[in-house]
């Protein structure tokens, strides 16, 4: 359930903790099984990340579920978590969330009809002073207008 790839990655972020503490790289692991399992986690998955973590299932599930990282339903291959807090909104994160709405033909939550790409709204990803700005996978996209929009979201594949 868990490739050999991705275990090896986990491992990376295992040895930075202490021995006897590899739970703590929970949410690395999660968000690394998560991206080879079509960018969601099933229970079954959210499990296996426990048992090779040597942790209890309900304290990976409560990690899996608290957080909005993570996803339990199909999404599409990319999500993009565009902020909507304070600094983002005074800079105009809402008339640029609903020009990407318009662009894509989907509203916040909902997956593209290509399954490519969902939207999230997010609270502050800690880049204010890029606002207003959204992320994809782990890069950060900061200053964002329409034009900028448009050149990014046009080369997600
Ligand atoms: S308010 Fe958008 S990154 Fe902080």
């Amino acid at each position: 359930m868990i490739s050999k790839q991705a275990k090896e990655h986990i491992d990376i972020w295992v040895a930075k903790y202490p021995a006897g503490c590899q739970s703590s790289a929970v949410m690395e692991a999660l968000k690394i099984v998560q991206a080879e399992n079509e960018n969601r986690l099933s229970a079954d998955v959210i499990q296996a990340v426990a048992d090779y973590l040597e942790m209890p299932g309900i304290a990976a599930q409560e990690v899996a579920t608290f957080y909005e990282n993570y996803n339990h339903k199909p999404v599409g291959k990319h999500t993009i978590r565009f902020c909507h807090n304070i600094s983002c909104m005074l800079n105009g994160a809402d008339d640029l969330i609903a020009y990407l709405e318009e662009k894509l033909g989907v509203k916040t939550g909902q997956v593209t009809e290509n399954g490519l790409v969902n939207v999230k709204k997010v609270e502050c990803l800690g880049a204010c002073v890029g606002a207003p700005m959204f992320q994809i996978g782990d890069q950060y996209y900061e200053n964002l207008t329409q034009q900028k929009i448009d050149e990014i979201v046009d080369n997600l594949k």
